[in-house]
């Protein structure tokens, strides 16, 4: 778990100004979950991953060595074998069945099937300078944010922007919420998940799969708050943005009669405040730090790239083998709704 504080030095000298975004296309969905239930099949419940061919029911570190036990990964950027994973998005019928929703490519990436899009940022998504130093993530480095079990606003305040956006069209960033959308979104429910930013410089990862990291102690990310001294070292925000084609399922006639939204999470959450997503680093060699430092803004061109029929071909091996698509009596799993 401990990794060697010397090389943390090389990664702060130089001048760091970038902010990667990337599309990854699904690589697999499966009922799996390496970092909080390692080596159990089926994991409670469905998620939808994308990265490297090497995602397994467990990716221990150091045995689980990602760019080199990875074939091929599903994202743009061909040296990132890194796998992301959130929960699924089912819808729920009246009749009390659940179908779940499809992920749509946002503009400019059509053609993805699935997945998700990625950001590293060094500052705010909207700080074209990009000018903070960060440190790039070691291997073995895994985090979680966000948790599973949430099902109150109170509850999940412990986070920060684990938000939703109710898309009208590809345009639509604002305004986000905590909970599900109360109303029906035209185009899809873009889920949005922002790692913390500050490293305790010494775990690559922690019981919880949270305590190693942080967020600024004061101020955010944004306003380019400090990082805590527990938590010393910053590293990029890392941000995942979903979206659940919920087109087919905004007749009011078919949402429920109560007035509530019938969107859950394949966990059961109908709140919305259980929002979670897993990482675990996977960038060959020093691929992630030189681009963090390359003085570029979303294009890096120090990185090697692919097509997007490339990325739809990278797909991980069925290791779960049930069935979560037409209309299902119960979530995959059973989880109860809540
Ligand atoms: C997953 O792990 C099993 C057991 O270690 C191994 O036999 C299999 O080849 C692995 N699959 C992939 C895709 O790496
Ligand atoms: C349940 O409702 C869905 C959506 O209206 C419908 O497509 C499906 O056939 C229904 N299933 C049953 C068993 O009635």
């Amino acid at each position: 778990m401990k990794w060697n504080a010397a090389t943390a030095v090389l990664g702060l000298v130089a001048p760091t100004d970038a902010l990667l975004r990337f599309g990854c296309a699904r690589l697999t969905v499966q009922r799996l979950d390496p970092l909080v239930t390692p080596g159990q099949n089926p994991s409670p419940h469905l998620h939808q991953i994308i990265g490297g061919d090497s995602f397994n029911v467990s990716m221990d570190h150091p045995n689980h060595d990602l760019p080199s036990l990875s074939t091929c990964t599903s994202c743009q950027f061909t040296e990132d074998f890194s796998n992301y994973w959130t929960a699924v998005l089912y819808f729920r019928a009246r009749n009390g069945t659940f179908k779940r929703v499809p992920q749509i490519a946002q503009a400019g990436m059509e053609g993805t099937q699935g997945g998700m899009v990625v950001y590293y940022m060094s500052d705010a998504l909207f700080d074209t300078a990009q000018r903070s130093s960060v440190t790039a993530f070691k291997p073995g480095f895994r985090m979680l944010i966000g948790d599973a079990s949430y099902k109150s606003r109170d509850q999940s305040r412990d986070f920060r922007q684990l938000t939703y956006t109710c898309m009208e069209n590809q345009g639509s960033r604002s305004p986000e919420s905590i909970g599900f959308p109360k109303t029906p979104c035209k185009l899809a429910i873009m889920a949005n998940h922002r790692f913390p930013t500050c490293w305790d410089g010494v775990n690559l990862d922690s019981p919880s799969h949270r305590e190693h990291v942080a967020y600024p102690e004061t101020g955010t990310f944004e306003s380019g708050g400090t990082c805590p001294s527990t938590h010393p070292v910053k590293i990029p925000q890392i941000l995942l943005e979903t979206l659940w084609d919920t087109s087919a399922f905004n007749k009011k006639e078919d949402w429920p009669a109560d007035g509530s939204q019938p969107f859950v999470w394949s966990n059961g959450d109908s709140t919305g405040f259980s929002s979670h997503a897993d990482y675990v680093f996977g960038w060959k060699g020093d691929s992630l730090q030189k681009a963090m430092d390359g003085h570029t803004y979303v294009s890096a061109p120090m990185l090697k790239t692919q097509s997007i029929a490339q990325q739809n071909k990278c797909v991980a091996k069925d290791m779960v083998r049930e069935n979560f698509d037409g209309w299902l009596k119960e979530l995959p799993g059973g989880n109860a709704i809540f």
